[in-house]
Order: C-alpha cells, then sequence, then structure tokens
C-alpha cells in the first residue's frame, strides 16, 4: 500500500542571491512496511530530499503525497501536527534533550499530545524493554554512550507508532558494531511491528543492509 508519493520534486535554495539547485526533478515512492535507504555522495541532496518527505522543508515545486493527501499545500500548524502525529524522526546527532532523562525524552512527543503521564510512562517503559535499554531510563544523555543515546533516539522515533520514520545518517556518529546492534533494531522494529523506515547514508553497511536502494547523484536518482 502507498503512503508516501513524491512528483516532480525541486527544492532551489537561495544562497546569498545564488540559486543552488539541491533536489532536481525527483519521483519516488514509498509503500508501508518499506525500509529504504537513500544513498550517494556528499552534496547530491539526500539531507534536503530527507526533510522535504519529512515534511520539515517545502519544495520550490512539485508535490508530494503523505497518506494521500497532498502536503505541499498545508500551512505549517498543519505540518507541525502531521509530523508528531505521523512521523518519528532520528537525527544523525541523537538530538535528545540534554536535561531530560532518557524516559522523559521518550515521553516527550506523547506529553506534547496530551497523552496521559501514567499511560505514556508504560507504553514508553515497555518499549525500552522490548528494545533492551530499560536501564538508561533516568540517565541523561551526557551520561549514555554514542550508540545508548542512538537507541534512546530509535525508541523516542517509534514511540507512537509512527506511519514513518525518517533518519538522516542515523549511524554516521557510531562505531561499526555499535551502528550494526542498532541497524538489527531497526530492521526487528520493521518486520515485527511494519513500521515504514527512509534513512539516508553513505554507510556501506546501511547500504548493503537496504531492502530497498536509492542512490542520489546532483539531486536526482541514478538508479
Ligand atoms: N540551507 C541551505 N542553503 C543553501 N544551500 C544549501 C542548504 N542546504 C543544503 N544546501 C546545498 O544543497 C546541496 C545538497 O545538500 P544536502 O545537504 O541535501 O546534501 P547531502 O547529500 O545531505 O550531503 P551530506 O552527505 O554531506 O550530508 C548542496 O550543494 C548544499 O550545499
Ligand atoms: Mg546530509
Amino acid at each position: 500500500m502507498e503512503i508516501l508519493r513524491a512528483e516532480k520534486l525541486e527544492k532551489i535554495y537561495e544562497d546569498n542571491g545564488v540559486p543552488v539547485h539541491a533536489v532536481r526533478g525527483i519521483d519516488l515512492k514509498i509503500n508501508k512496511g518499506d525500509y529504504t535507504v537513500i544513498a550517494g555522495p556528499s552534496g547530491s541532496g539526500k539531507t534536503t530530499l530527507l526533510n522535504l518527505l519529512g515534511a520539515l522543508d517545502k519544495p520550490t515545486s512539485g508535490k508530494i503525497f503523505f497518506e494521500n493527501e497532498d502536503i505541499t499545500t498545508k500551512t505549517k500548524s498543519e505540518l507541525s501536527q502531521i509530523r508528531l502525529n505521523k512521523l518519528g524522526f532520528i537525527f544523525q546527532a541523537y538530538n535528545l534533550i540534554p536535561v531530560l532523562t532518557a524516559l522523559e525524552n521518550i515521553e516527550f512527543s506523547m506529553m506534547l499530545l496530551n497523552i496521559p503521564e501514567k499511560e505514556r510512562k508504560e507504553k514508553a517503559l515497555n518499549l525500552m524493554d522490548e528494545l533492551g535499554i530499560k536501564e538508561l531510563a533516568n540517565k541523561r544523555p551526557n551520561e549514555m554512550s554514542g550508540g545508548q543515546q542512538q537507541r534512546v533516539a530509535v525508541t523516542r522515533a517509534i514511540v507512537n507508532n509512527p506511519s514513518i520514520v525518517l533518519a538522516d545518517e542515523p549511524t554516521a556518529n557510531l562505531d561499526s558494531e555499535t551502528a550494526g546492534n542498532l541497524l538489527s533494531l531497526m530492521e526487528k522494529m520493521n518486520s515485527d511491528k511494519n513500521i515504514t523506515f527512509i534513512f539516508s547514508s553513505h554507510d556501506q553497511q546501511v547500504i548493503e543492509r537496504a531492502k530497498k536502494l536509492i542512490i542520489l547523484k546532483d539531486g536526482k536518482i541514478q538508479n
């Protein structure tokens, strides 16, 4: 079942009055349960494309249909509601909130959605248990390793059962063994819960384990 579709997507940034054509006419389709990696050299447009697909930025032209609705015409606040309710994000630099514990970080989006405290704690702790990180519940980001922080970030991204999880170079700051464990975790979430993942990466390990691969070059799809 189709969940996300991009048509003739273009993104042109302005850099001191100079146009930078970062995404040049991309068409793609993502189905429910897909596990897709966007690869390509530095500057090829991976982050730009992911930000467009994740409703973090608007295309200069073209359309994006998410669950059959055109999201390119939506307002900023409508887009933030879609992100909060339907999407999960994992970033290269983990982006956990430093003053919150692991548990509180995982609870955070549910708090914004007004889910009662007891329910959100239970949901967060159950998933932490399932992913083997329950013992990190009371630790703050500066008390955790990079791999541990990224596992917390993955838990945070999937705790609300999002339709899609988007991850920009999720393994970039991890050693290859820790990255491999993190990939296994995401593959398990993909097969057990049918969560749809879209990553960008230039990590060979991530690319080899992709179920679908999109290769970008100069803002266009190569394959
Ligand atoms: N905010 C911005 N303003 C102007 N130009 C930008 C901006 N963000 C990205 N670019 C340019 O757009 C192009 C694509 O950048 P993007 O960050 O999407 O590439 P990338 O494939 O993610 O690269 P990397 O692998 O280094 O992360 C590059 O030429 C970049 O310099
Ligand atoms: Mg990038």
